[in-house]
């Protein structure tokens, strides 16, 4: 069972229950104190309520989902007549294509990312190039790497969708289609899992049901929320802050270097389709973000925050699918560079020295958050 509770009142039940409680924990759990119980509390409750984007006064239409989900499985939309969104995003593996980098992409080589719990990000794509999900799936639509971006034949498809066929050719239909895929693509919601029961045992004070997480995850939580300072950026019930960061992932890419934020950041805000422009359902007003970008030097190099659910699906990891397995992750930040990172960058990265059964731990933790 899980609760929501506002976060002031969260906080008072948190001290009752360590209260209750004491120091002394049930067998089999450790004994995590006040602010580590609140670190691990902030991680939740899953799932979150759904998420509502009032740029898209279709999101939760359940016409929309239906045509979204038609036009997500339908290869017809793609220059070629064989691709779909579907064949990279997979739905049985997290939405996700499980290479390192998607097939047919030229220089700016990226990794798919899932697409469970995508709607609750406020940035789309590695570098954040998109500020709403139907914007990124416009993107997708129109992306000579991704669906072939022949413009013409795909006018012609969604012309013959009886429900767009009363919506005006052109960039109209186009922001149809691409509202009604974000409106399935928003129902992606994954499912609770063993860190979801364990989070939830502690925050009402059931010791003896939050031990039965196993301790080995119960160690590497205690890492992550603490010396490994991971939740400073991989936070919230989804465990991103939903911002960007450089961890010192190499971004070279044949021919040149990946961008990451700083490009997208300039795509974001030149395009006519983002939460500012004409075809905001909310004439702008979720755009407030959007507006005060500033385009930074750090922002070179910097890429999402990603979330952490699913991972057992979706390896290999990191923007160029550069990682292979969660040891490899958990290895980079025990042992990265810190002259690798922007000399105006980040401050809380610093190379963790983890011992093997660490580094163990906090894979096993990492587990848990797979269903
Ligand atoms: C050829 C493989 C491929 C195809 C086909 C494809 N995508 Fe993607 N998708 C990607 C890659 C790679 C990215 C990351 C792009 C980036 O970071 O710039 C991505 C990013 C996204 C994102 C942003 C996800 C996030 O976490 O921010 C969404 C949403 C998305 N795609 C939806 C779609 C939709 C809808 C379609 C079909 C219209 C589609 N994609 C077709 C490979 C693909
Ligand atoms: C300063 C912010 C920050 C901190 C602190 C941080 N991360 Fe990350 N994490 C990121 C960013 C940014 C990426 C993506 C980097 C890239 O692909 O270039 C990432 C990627 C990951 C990934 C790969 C996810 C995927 O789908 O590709 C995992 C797993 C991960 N981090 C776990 C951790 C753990 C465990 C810790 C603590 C030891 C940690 N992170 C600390 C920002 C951070």
């Amino acid at each position: 069972m899980w609760r929501r509770v506002a976060p002031a009142r969260a906080v008072a039940a948190l001290a009752l229950a360590s209260l209750v409680c004491g120091a002394q924990a049930a067998e089999g759990l450790l004994d995590f104190s006040t602010e580590e119980r609140q670190a691990i509390a902030a991680h939740g409750p899953w799932p979150p309520p759904a998420a509502i984007d009032p740029s898209n006064r279709r999101q939760r239409d359940a016409n929309a989902v239906a045509l979204g989900r038609r036009l997500f499985f339908d290869p017809g939309l793609s220059a070629s007549g064989q691709v779909s969104c579907a064949s990279c995003h997979v739905p049985a593996r997290a939405f996700q294509d499980g290479r390192p980098v998607a097939v047919g992409q030229g220089p700016g080589v990226r990794n798919t990312p899932g697409l469970m719990d995508v709607a609750g990000q406020r940035w789309f794509g590695w570098g954040g190039s998109a500020d709403s999900l139907w914007a990124a799936s416009l993107r997708a639509l129109r992306d000579p790497a991704e669906m072939g971006g022949d413009e013409a034949a795909l006018q012609r498809r969604l012309a013959r969708e009886p429900a767009l066929a009363a919506v005006p050719e052109g960039d109209a239909r186009l922001v149809a289609a691409a509202k009604a895929l974000a409106a399935f693509q928003a129902r992606l919601v994954s499912p609770r899992t063993a860190f979801d029961d364990f989070r939830d045992a502690l925050f009402r004070g059931d010791d003896a049901a939050a031990a039965r997480y196993p301790l080995p995850a119960q160690r590497g939580l205690r890492l992550f929320v603490g010396r490994g300072r991971c939740h400073l950026c991989h936070v919230g019930p989804r465990f991103s802050h939903g911002e960007f960061a450089d961890i010192g992932v190499p971004f070279f890419v044949p021919g040149g270097v990946d961008p990451g934020r700083h490009a997208g950041l300039q795509e974001v805000r030149g395009s006519r389709f983002n939460r500012l422009g004409p075809f905001a359902d909310d004439g702008g007003a979720s755009g407030v973000a959007t507006r005060h970008l500033r385009s930074e030097h750090r922002h070179f190099g910097e890429f999402r925050v990603p979330g952490l659910r699913n991972l057992r699906q979706t390896a290999p990891y990191f923007h160029a699918g550069s990682a292979a397995t969660l040891t490899e992750v958990v290895r980079h930040y025990s042992t990265l560079d810190p002259d690798r990172l922007h000399a105006d960058g980040e401050r809380i990265l610093v190379p963790l020295q983890l011992r093997d059964d660490e580094v163990a731990d906090l894979v096993a933790f990492l587990e848990t958050l797979s269903s």
